[in-house]
């Protein structure tokens, strides 16, 4: 992939962190619901295919928007070979319990970005009453034969995870739950946002404290749109800049865009906001930023291996610090085979600019880490192959054709078996 004076215009799919939560909080709703912007990725795929283990019908009316019913759900024990691929799958808990008053999913999988412990989850349903087991491999839930009981829970760490579980366990439980310390993430209030739009009573979303007072039921609402995802628009915000190209990027939120758009000027580039889209250019090499992860409004950790390509490429040096993740650095090997210039510690890099980078085969370790790969390849020098891919299909919907659109020569060669092997989810 080579690609200078990168120009056009990319439309953000439906934030993957959104959907991978809303599907399977409409497990609480009596009755469809009818969603709309989901976006096209194997990860939610994977969910589709979970919910339809349980008993649900999901019917697709057009790639992005699908109906689901599930008042034919009558099972409460999610399939193991396929919710310990990904992480999203701790949601099922807190929807089956707060629904069906039991749940059993295998522990969580994921990007390997370190430690990813679910105890501030399991701390939120116990504190509405549920036992809560962890044996072989498997997370088992039960509520109490009435119900859950509404309660205050102060997360210990500020967890989208365990901020959206809290809220899905607490809607239909009796009473007014209180949330505190909790995450403020997009796609926290796009969440609270579609049960509200159901019935829900949520309140607070966006801030440290939610409060959520339980309703008896959840009725079908007439539709509900998911959120742009931030992180797919940063990505190629990032990509315009660091081809030093000009890109207009639609469907976006630029509120949600202000960390990176902040970084990103720092760094040089012009970034003009519209109503629901953005146009980023670059003319010239990018300054060197200082970036240190952190929740939202924070710079998002998801963005760091992408924003680390950016600065690799800037005329001086650029530390990086990651304050969510405990190992979110293996990534810059792959860099430093392109002739990155990376030091890493712990949790933190110090990334001296380079005049070039050149093409080579790098690995895709992660979701985000293979979105850098991709930015990278876009300015190396020479061929770039990018392997394990299906951590990138994971997250960023059509990938290869929005990057071909923009100008970048960059084709997909996959074995689909191989895919399903490696993914356990079908491309
Ligand atoms: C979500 C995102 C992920 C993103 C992360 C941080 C999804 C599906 N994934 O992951 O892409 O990188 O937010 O923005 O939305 N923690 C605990 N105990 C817990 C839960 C979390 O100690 O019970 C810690 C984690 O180890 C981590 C921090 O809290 O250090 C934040 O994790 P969390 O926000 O929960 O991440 P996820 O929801 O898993």
């Amino acid at each position: 992939m080579v690609l200078v004076d990168y120009r056009g215009e990319v439309t953000i799919s439906g934030a993957k962190n959104a959907a991978v939560a809303i599907l399977p909080a409409t497990l609480l709703v009596n009755g469809k619901c009818h969603l709309e912007n989901v976006p096209d990725i194997s990860d939610i795929r994977a969910i589709i295919k979970i919910l339809k283990s349980l008993g649900s019908k999901v019917e697709y009316i057009s790639d992005h928007e699908l109906i689901i019913d599930n008042t034919g759900v009558n099972i409460t024990t999610a399939p193991y070979d396929l919710t310990c691929k990904f992480r999203a799958s701790y949601y099922l808990l807190g929807a089956l319990i707060g629904k069906f008053g039991s749940a059993q999913i295998s522990l969580p999988g994921g990007c390997n970005l370190g430690a990813r412990p679910i105890d501030q989850h399991i701390k939120a349903f116990e504190s509405l009453g549920a036992t809560i087991g962890v044996k072989r491999g498997n997370v088992y839930a039960s509520a109490p034969k009435d119900g859950l009981n509404a309660t205050s829970i102060f997360l210990d760490v500020v967890s989208v995870g365990a901020t959206i579980n809290a809220i899905l366990a607490a809607t239909l439980a009796k009473g007014t739950s209180t949330i505190e310390n909790c995450a403020k993430e997009p796609h926290v209030v796009d969440v609270a946002n579609f049960l509200n739009s159901v019935g829900a009573n949520i309140k607070g979303a966006g801030t440290d404290v939610i409060k959520v007072t339980g309703v008896k039921e959840l009725n079908q609402n007439s539709s509900y749109a998911v959120i742009p995802d931030q992180i797919e628009a940063g990505t190629f915000m990032v990509a315009a800049a660091i081809t030093k190209g000009n890109v207009l990027i639609k469907n976006c939120i630029p509120k949600h865009m202000e960390p990176i758009t902040a970084k990103l000027q720092e760094a040089g580039a012009e970034v003009i906001e519209f109503e629901d889209t953005i146009r980023v250019s670059m003319d010239d090499t990018p300054r060197p930023i200082n970036i240190k992860t952190m929740p939202y409004p924070g710079f998002p950790t998801d963005m760091q291996p992408q924003i680390c390509t950016l600065i690799a490429m800037s005329k001086g040096t650029g530390m990086i610090i990651e304050s969510i993740w405990d190992s979110r650095f293996q990534y810059t090997d792959e860099l430093i085979k392109m002739g990155a210039d990376i030091t890493a510690h712990g949790r933190t890099a110090m990334v001296k600019g380079v005049d070039k980078l050149y093409g080579s085969p790098v690995g895709a370790h992660d979701l985000r880490a293979g979105a850098a790969m991709i930015l990278a390849g876009l300015v190396a020098h020479g061929r770039t192959e990018i392997y394990d891919i299906y951590h990138i299909e994971r997250g960023y919907e059509n990938i290869v054709e929005k990057f071909k659109n923009l100008g970048a020569k960059i084709e997909f060669y996959r074995d689909p078996e191989a895919c399903v092997k490696e993914s356990g989810v079908s491309c």
